[in-house]
């Protein structure tokens, strides 16, 4: 990979980013892969586009690009091409429904653990120069439990599970959750339940995963909410559109509006938790700890 751009300095900034308002940073996160993490950061991407705000979602999945073909854009750089200086951050943002702003991935990603001085230098400075006005963003992380995940999870602010009603859901989401807490003393977690029947067996997934928590762990979960198994999404997927979009009053799409609301009104912590510097601070400092949870 080619070094960053010459003369980055880091300091200067991590001092734009201080000056810039706070962000809230959600990294959307499951365990188990094929739960709906992709689907419901694009759509709760949308959502909250519609209430006002502005989005990014970065797609951290650094094998399979899904983000961009959920919503049928065509890249044509990614972060690869920020990290090795060729193109800014802004010079990659590709524009999805209601603004939301989609940073594609790239497999630079990947090599997070791997990054040298200039390179983590790059990144901040690309945080730093992010000229989009965002309020929130969004981070959808790939299915698994390796130091990629793991990296960009304790980077954000909020952490997302999904888990829907298998039993291998359960326990990687448990598996996430004990590492995330053991290994980088995350204590809360924010529980979505995908594809249910109803409410109700929302609540029972919640709670069945609450109480394999409380019995070992020492964490909180909190439930956001539960969104049923809807063809209506299955649907817009193959049309590669959102189900927001395509079907806004699909049982699927109200429920995801539903929890933006509801996400939207979570206070957004102060201090440095709430600005984009703390993310990249933290991504980084978690690359250097690296193998430790490869
Ligand atoms: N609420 C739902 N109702 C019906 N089908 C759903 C729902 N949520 C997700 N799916 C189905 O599950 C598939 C996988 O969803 P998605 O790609 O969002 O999962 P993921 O967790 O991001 O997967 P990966 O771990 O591979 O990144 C979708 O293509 C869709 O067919
Ligand atoms: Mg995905």
């Amino acid at each position: 990979m080619r070094m960053f751009k010459e003369g980055v300095d880091q300091a200067s900034g991590m001092r734009r980013m201080t000056n810039k308002k706070p962000v809230r940073v959600i990294a959307i996160a499951s365990g188990k892969g094929g739960v709906g993490k992709t689907n419901l950061s694009v759509n709760l991407g949308i959502s909250f586009c519609k209430l006002g705000r502005k989005v990014a979602l970065l797609d951290a999945d650094m094998g399979l690009a899904n983000v961009d073909i959920l919503l049928g854009l065509h890249p044509k750089f990614n972060l690869t091409h920020v990290l090795s200086g060729e193109k800014t951050l802004d010079e990659i943002v590709l524009e999805g429904p209601e603004g939301l702003k989609v940073l594609p991935a790239s497999s630079g990603v990947q090599h997070m653990a791997e990054l040298g001085t200039m390179e983590q230098a790059g990144i901040i400075n690309a945080f730093s120069e992010f000229e989009q006005d965002i309020d929130v963003l969004l981070v959808d992380t790939a299915a698994g439990i390796h130091g990629g995940v793991i990296n960009f999870a304790r980077a954000c602010q909020e952490v997302l599970i999904v888990v829907c009603d298998e039993p291998t859901s359960l326990t990687d989401a448990y598996a996430l959750i004990k590492l995330l807490n053991r290994d980088h003393g995350l204590s809360r977690f924010h529980i979505i339940t995908n594809m249910v029947e109803t409410l109700q067996h929302g609540k029972a997934l919640y709670q069945k995963l609450c109480k394999v928590t409380d019995h070992y762990l020492d964490v909180a979960l909190y439930f956001t909410g539960a969104v049923p198994f809807d063809t209506s999404l299955r649907k817009a997927v193959q049309k590669q559109q959102a189900v927001v979009e395509l079907s806004p009053n699909s049982q699927a799409a109200l429920a995801i509006k539903n929890l933006a609301k509801k996400i939207n009104n979570w206070p957004v912590q102060r201090g440095a938790g709430g600005y984009l510097e703390f993310f990249v601070e933290r991504l980084i400092e978690s690359s250097q700890l690296g193998e430790s949870t490869g």
